[in-house]
């Protein structure tokens, strides 16, 4: 009985730790292959190539959804410092718009209007310089 009590409480202190183990050093490598996903896009678009542009979003968006404040902000115990931060919500809403920027940007490109797919890019970028901007303390 003890033994299955001690197992139990194994199993949900590491998957705890797996949810919350997102650092610093993960998110800069994300970071890293964003900016290299939108090099990737602007390339499909000189060469007229959607496959490139494909790829790229697909590894824009695969980074994005990773990316969230790390562990040493999320257990910020001070409840005045983290509402103030608010961190997380910021986070969740930029990503969202990131997200529908890329849906935009394939289906626009796919129907042959580069402009306005052009124009989802540059407002990918503005959301990735907002956040860089708000949060410079990072
Ligand atoms: C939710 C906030 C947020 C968003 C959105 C965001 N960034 Fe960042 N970015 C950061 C922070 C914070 C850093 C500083 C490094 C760190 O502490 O993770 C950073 C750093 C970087 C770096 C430097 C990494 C290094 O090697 O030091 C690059 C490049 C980068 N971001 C690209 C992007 C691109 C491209 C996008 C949009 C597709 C983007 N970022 C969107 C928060 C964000």
């Amino acid at each position: 009985m003890k033994k299955k009590i001690v197992a139990v409480a194994l199993v949900l202190s590491t998957s705890l730790w797996a949810a919350g183990s997102y650092n610093t050093a993960d998110r800069i490598k994300d970071m890293q292959t964003m900016a290299k996903a939108m090099q990737d896009i602007q390339n499909g678009f000189f060469y007229n190539n959607f496959d490139i542009i494909k790829e790229g979003a697909n590894r824009l968006a695969d980074a994005v959804e990773r990316i969230q404040p790390p562990l040493e902000e999320e257990e910020e115990k001070d409840v005045m410092t983290r509402y103030v931060n608010n961190k997380v919500q910021m986070t969740n809403g930029i990503k969202k718009q990131i997200n529908q920027k890329i849906k935009t940007l394939l289906e626009r490109f796919e129907a042959g209007d580069a402009k306005q797919a052009i124009q989802a890019y540059t407002k990918i970028t503005k959301e990735c310089m907002s956040c860089h901007t708000q949060l410079r303390k990072w």
